[in-house]
C-alpha cells in the first residue's frame, strides 16, 4: 500500500515538473515572438526606411521603388492648377450634359461615397448596357502614368474625351456634348474665370476635368502616420501584415512606391484566353503578343473601396485575393490561349508570381495591413450645375 502511494506521488511530481517545462518553453517562445514584434514595430515607426528589414525581391530585379509617401501631385505646364478651374472641372465631373441621354455623368460610375467608382462588376451606362471591365477609382490618379487597365490613354486630358464618346458609357460625339455645354449660359462664367476667356471647347472640357482629378487625392492614411512615428497607430495584425507584404508575400514586386503600383503592366492569369470572359488586355492596344492578358498594376491605396476587385471584378472579396496569390495563382490550362483575328496568343503568368503558402493567419494580416492604406469615405456635397 505505502509502495503503490509513492508510486503515485512519484507519477504527480513527474508530470508537474514536465507540465512546467512545457510552460516556461511555450512562454519563451511567445516571448521571442513579441519582441520580434517589437522590433518590427520599433524598425518600420522609425520615420527612418534605412531601418526597416530589407524586402524580398525577384530575382529578375523588378522596377522598384520603396512603399512610403504619396508625393507631391505635379500638375503639367501645358494645363496648370488653379481653383477655377478645379471647380469648372468638378462641376463638368458632374453634369449629365455631356452624356447623349443627358443621365449619365462621369460621378454616376465614380461616385465619391463608393470609393470614385460604383462598386459594381460591370458598370452600366447608356441604355443601361453593361460594359466588361470593372470601373476604377479616380483617387491618386494623378499618380498613374498611363491609364485603363491597358494604358490605352496616356494622360487624363486624352482620357477625359473617351468615356462620353463610348457608345456603352455616355453614348455621345465629344463636338455634340461640347455644344451642349456652350449653350449652358452659366458655363460662361466658369470658363472665363478658369481660362481667361469665354470661349468654351472640348479640349478645355477635358483640361478642366484632367486638373480636377489631380486633386481627388487621399489624405495621410494610418499607414502614411505609423510609418512616421506613430507607433501604436498599427495593431500588430496590421504590422505583421506590413512585414509580410515586403518579404514572404512580396507583393511588393509589383505594388510599390508611395502609390503602391510600379505602373507596369504585368500577367497576374486573370485573362481567361478562350472562354466568354477572355480579356486580351495590354495586347488590345499595343499589339504585342508577350502583352497579351497582361494588365495594369492596380494601385493598393484606398483598396478596400474598390471592390469587386481586377479588372473583371470576379473577386468579391479581399480574403480571396490574397488566397489567390497564396496559391501562387496556378492558371488554368483551358484558358491560356486563343486565336484573336487570325493570331494564335498565349498567356503566360509573371514568373515573380509564386506558390507562397501563407497561413490563414497571415492572409488574416495582409488584409489588415491593405486596410491601412484606406481612409473614411468621403461624401462632398455635389457641385451646383448651371443653367
Ligand atoms: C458607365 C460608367 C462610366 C462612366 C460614365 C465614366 N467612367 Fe471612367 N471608367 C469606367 C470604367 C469601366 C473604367 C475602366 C475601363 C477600362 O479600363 O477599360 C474607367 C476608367 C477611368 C479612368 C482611368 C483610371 C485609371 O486609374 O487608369 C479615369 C481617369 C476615368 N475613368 C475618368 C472618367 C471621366 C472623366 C468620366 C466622364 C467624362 C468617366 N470616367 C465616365 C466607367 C465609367
Ligand atoms: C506580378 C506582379 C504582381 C504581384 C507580385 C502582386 N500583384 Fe496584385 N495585381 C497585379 C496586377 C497586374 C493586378 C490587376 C490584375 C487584373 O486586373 O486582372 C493586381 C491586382 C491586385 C488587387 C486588386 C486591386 C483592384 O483595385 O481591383 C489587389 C487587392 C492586389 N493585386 C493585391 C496584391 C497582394 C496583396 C499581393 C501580394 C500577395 C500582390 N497583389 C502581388 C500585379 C501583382
Amino acid at each position: 500500500m505505502k509502495n503503490a502511494v509513492s508510486w503515485v506521488l512519484v507519477l504527480i511530481l513527474t508530470i508537474t515538473l514536465l507540465n512546467n517545462c512545457l510552460q516556461t518553453k511555450s512562454y519563451k517562445e511567445i516571448r521571442a515572438k513579441q519582441s520580434f514584434v517589437d522590433q518590427l514595430r520599433a524598425a518600420y515607426s522609425s520615420g527612418d526606411q534605412k531601418k526597416w528589414p530589407k524586402p524580398i525581391l525577384d530575382p529578375s530585379k523588378p522596377l522598384f521603388s520603396e512603399i512610403g509617401h504619396l508625393p507631391k501631385v505635379e500638375f503639367p505646364s501645358d494645363n496648370p492648377y488653379s481653383e477655377d478651374k478645379v471647380l469648372l472641372g468638378r462641376t463638368l465631373f458632374y453634369d449629365p450634359r455631356l452624356s447623349n441621354s443627358n443621365q449619365i455623368a462621369c460621378a454616376s460610375c465614380h461616385d465619391p461615397e463608393l470609393g470614385w467608382t460604383d462598386n459594381r462588376k460591370f458598370s452600366f451606362g447608356h441604355d443601361r448596357q453593361l460594359g466588361s471591365r470593372n470601373a476604377m477609382t479616380i483617387m491618386n490618379v494623378a499618380f498613374a502614368k498611363s491609364l485603363f487597365w491597358d494604358g490605352r490613354a496616356v494622360t487624363l486630358e486624352d482620357q477625359a474625351k473617351m468615356p462620353i464618346e463610348d457608345m456603352r458609357e455616355m453614348h455621345e460625339h465629344i463636338d455634340i456634348a461640347t455644344d451642349k455645354i456652350v449653350k449652358v449660359k452659366g458655363y460662361e462664367i466658369l470658363f472665363e474665370k478658369a481660362f481667361g476667356n469665354k470661349k468654351i471647347t472640348k479640349d478645355k472640357i477635358a483640361k478642366a476635368i484632367a486638373t480636377f482629378e489631380r486633386t481627388v487625392v487621399s489624405p495621410a492614411t494610418k499607414f502614411d502616420r505609423f510609418i512616421d512615428g506613430e507607433k501604436d497607430a498599427f495593431t500588430n495584425d496590421e504590422l505583421m501584415g506590413l512585414h509580410l507584404f515586403r518579404t514572404k508575400a512580396q507583393c511588393m514586386n509589383c505594388h510599390n512606391s508611395g502609390y503602391f503600383s510600379n505602373n507596369l503592366f504585368e500577367n497576374d492569369g486573370t485573362s481567361l484566353l478562350g472562354s466568354d470572359e477572355e480579356d486580351l488586355g495590354q495586347y488590345l492596344i499595343t499589339k504585342r503578343p508577350a502583352d497579351a492578358g497582361k494588365f495594369r498594376v492596380p494601385t493598393l491605396r484606398e483598396v478596400t473601396k474598390t471592390g469587386p476587385w481586377m479588372h473583371d471584378g470576379s473577386f468579391n472579396t479581399l480574403t480571396e485575393v490574397i488566397q489567390f496569390y497564396s496559391k501562387g495563382n496556378p492558371e488554368s490550362s483551358k484558358h491560356r490561349s486563343t486565336i484573336h483575328e487570325g493570331v494564335t496568343l498565349h498567356s503566360e503568368k509573371s514568373d515573380m508570381l509564386k506558390l507562397l503558402e501563407l497561413t490563414t493567419e497571415e492572409i488574416h494580416q495582409i488584409e489588415a495591413f491593405l486596410g491601412t492604406l484606406s481612409t473614411p469615405v468621403m461624401r462632398p456635397k455635389p457641385p451646383v450645375l448651371p443653367k
